[in-house]
């Protein structure tokens, strides 16, 4: 994936977007469960305006499932209605009919007063790139339907996939951009390997993750590395800002060199690979199913309580 937004592709793609969602009921937005507010971009709820909505916590199955469901009573608490999914395996999809007619109970119910029965719901999958909208779509629609590699603002013929007498699903999705002008968002975003526009070096990258883990997920990294990893992921800073923080990461990263025996030529250690293997196992799910973010408002301590 090599995404390049720019305003004028992103006018496009929103104006695409408008016009599909004129034809539609329901948004199903989906979102990555490790990322749930950083993979969203707050735009869609100015679009989607009027619209019943539905978000999907896709790729639940890498998430914290304590955080996971933290983040569905936030979103719940702010209106949507939500269903933790993982369009890889299908679990969960099977949640998403009764949730659609909960959704958009309004209109059905409206629809019924007018004395029109039976009219299918419309709806339409959006979401960043890389997040899940093909493999949804074609875990959802049953066979493979949705068209792969998709640009955002190129004309198409718009095609409805039928689901089942109740839903119809726009058979390609709509294409939101990330929030790259956060910091931590882009940084979030590149720890799950949605972006691979080098915002920062693997290194600096890696080091950024070691923090985060040490500090959120202390078991993760000697659980995997070792206890030499772990000693030095606990050892203690005297320095206690970001860039103390970051030393000790730096430190945490040759562990995991000397620990995979990852050396230069000149046997020194290779902490570029080192930063390659943390990022891969973290992206693949081998330091276990980690949430980066948790939601705002006191969605921290309610997630302790649990
Ligand atoms: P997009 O249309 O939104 O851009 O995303 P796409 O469906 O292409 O999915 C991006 C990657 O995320 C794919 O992996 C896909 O398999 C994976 N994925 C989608 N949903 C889930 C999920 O619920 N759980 C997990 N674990 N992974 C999911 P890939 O490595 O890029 O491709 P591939 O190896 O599957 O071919």
């Amino acid at each position: 994936m090599n995404i390049q937004w720019y305003p004028g592709h992103m006018t496009k793609a929103r104006r695409a977007m408008q016009e599909d969602i004129k034809l539609i009921d329901l948004i199903i937005e989906l979102v990555d469960a490790r990322v749930p507010l950083s993979s969203r971009n707050p735009d869609i709820d100015q679009l989607g305006k009027g619209k019943a909505r539905l978000i999907l916590l896709n790729k639940s199955d890498m998430a914290d499932d304590r955080r996971s469901e933290a983040w569905m009573a936030w979103f719940q608490a702010q209106g949507f209605h939500v269903v933790k999914v993982n369009s890889r395996t299908g679990a969960g999809l099977k949640q998403i009919n009764a949730a659609v007619q909960e959704a958009c109970r309004e209109k059905i119910e409206r629809d019924r007063r007018r004395g029109i029965l039976n009219r299918p719901v419309r709806a339409m999958v959006v979401g960043i790139p890389n997040v899940g909208k093909s493999t949804f779509i074609n875990s959802f629609a049953g066979k493979a339907c949705a068209k792969t590699g998709n640009k955002p603002g190129v004309t198409k013929g718009n095609q409805w996939i039928r689901l089942s007498k109740t839903l119809e699903l726009l058979d390609t999705p709509g294409i939101l951009w990330p929030r790259f002008e956060d910091q931590q968002v882009g940084l979030r975003l590149a720890f799950i390997g949605s972006i691979n526009d080098e915002i920062l070096q693997k290194e600096e990258l890696a080091a950024e993750l070691i923090c985060f883990l040490t500090e959120s997920y202390p078991e993760a990294l000697g659980g995997r590395y070792g206890e030499e990893v772990k000693a030095a992921a606990g050892g203690s800073e005297e320095d206690s800002s970001h860039s103390g923080d970051l030393k000790r990461a730096y430190q945490v990263l040759e562990e995991i060199a000397r620990a995979r025996g990852c050396l230069t030529k000149g046997s020194g250690l290779d902490t570029a690979k080192a930063a390659a293997i943390l990022l891969d196992d973290f992206r693949s799910g081998r330091l276990g199913r980690i949430t980066l973010e948790l939601p705002p408002d006191g969605g921290e301590e309610k997630c302790l309580e649990n």
